[in-house]
């Protein structure tokens, strides 16, 4: 079990926090009372000595979620001179693009550009895909005047609710795993400026312009094949591409053993389901394909399932109040994030990295 004891810097009870396996979620560190750092150079140095002595990673492995607050970060520059001084391995590197986001600095990128007025279901980062960061850090840099709270859970209190409530569902996923499924439409496809990819240029790296149709396609198996361990499905009314991509949704966190709740199920589903796209062609509201995820032996996920879950999970979940300058010190493994919606002005930053933390076999 993990403490902090230090003359600076203590831990704080977030109002509406969850315990979670008799710890809080998330737990907050705040600057104690009259001990302010001077700079961002000072709240860096004292970061880092705690990093080294390895508590910031027992405090992380224990709470899933750290919410820093009272720390001299005021922008994208201190930002990422604060998220470097965790010593994590190293950043990580995205493969595949989840969102429209910008880069701001080195380490530093936009959440999401997306409208203030979309809503984000819950999500493991990169959960549809077999490449994921480990750990997130959150900036509240701006926050807005309405919303834009970032809802978080505990992806091992999901687990254990999901087990007890919807048990037939926990043991199919272990049994069969998920395949998701995103769509992809050829270049010369009108809507494909719309929708805002198109498999030519997400996957068409090795394609040279005299190519025939059927060699394109093997050239864009291959990089699915070699990069995301994913598979084609080719469609022949369109032309269309879906990408598939079959993982496991349920995992155990090696250093503790513990099973978690690891994938973007709800991510996927409550936006098909916003944009009435839950039925053949799945084309939604937005003009956007929202390809269903189905059990990993291509049977559907029932519907009232999908809907409970997300019941669930809203059950359990925990709005980050964001003040301006807070950092979230987030664990992906142990925890899935979402978004509200907002009104006015926000800027939330991200930094991604990998850690020493790993998945064993569920
Ligand atoms: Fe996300």
């Amino acid at each position: 079990m993990a403490d902090l004891v230090d003359a600076r810097i203590e831990t704080f009870a977030i109002p509406g926090a969850r315990v979670v396996h008799g710890k809080a979620f998330p737990l907050g560190i705040r600057v104690k009372g009259g001990q302010a750092f001077e700079d961002i150079d000072s709240a860096v140095a004292h970061i880092d000595q705690l990093a080294e002595q390895g508590t910031l990673d027992d405090l992380l492995r224990d709470h899933g979620t750290i919410l820093f607050r009272g720390f001299p970060v005021t922008d994208a520059s201190d930002f990422s001179r604060f998220v470097q001084a965790f010593r994590l391995p190293q950043q990580h590197q995205e493969v595949g693009l989840s969102g429209i986001r910008t880069m701001v600095n080195g380490f530093v990128k936009t959440a999401n550009e997306e409208p203030s007025d979309v809503k984000f279901y819950y999500h493991s980062e990169y959960g549809r895909s077999a490449h994921f960061p480990n750990v997130l850090f959150f900036f509240s840099e701006k926050v807005p005047e309405k919303g834009g709270q970032t809802p978080l859970l505990s992806s091992i209190e999901l687990y254990d609710e999901l087990k007890k409530q919807l048990p037939d569902f926990v043991q199919a996923l272990a049994d069969k795993g998920v395949i998701g499924r995103q769509y992809f439409p050829s270049k010369d496809d009108p809507e494909a400026a719309h929708i805002g990819w198109n498999w030519h240029d997400s996957y068409g790296f090795d394609i040279k312009e005299d190519d025939s149709i059927e060699k394109q396609h093997r050239k864009v198996e291959t990089v699915l094949r070699d990069r995301l361990q994913a598979d084609g499905e080719w469609q022949d009314k369109n032309g269309a591409l879906y990408v598939l991509q079959r993982l496991p949704a349920l995992r155990r966190v090696a250093s503790t053993g513990k099973p978690t709740f690891f994938n973007g199920l709800m991510g996927v589903y409550g936006r098909a389901r916003d944009n009435q796209a839950l039925s053949p062609p799945y084309k939604g509201l937005d003009g956007k394909y929202h390809l269903p995820t189905t059990y990993g032996d291509g049977s559907p996920i029932p519907y009232d399932t999908l809907d409970k879950v997300l019941e669930i999970a809203d059950s359990i979940g925990f709005l980050v109040p964001w003040q301006e300058g807070d950092v979230a010190y987030i664990d992906n493994y142990m925890t899935q994030h979402a978004r509200t919606p907002w009104v006015g002005e926000r800027s939330l930053l991200v930094s991604l990295w990998d850690s020493k933390e790993k998945f064993v076999k569920y």
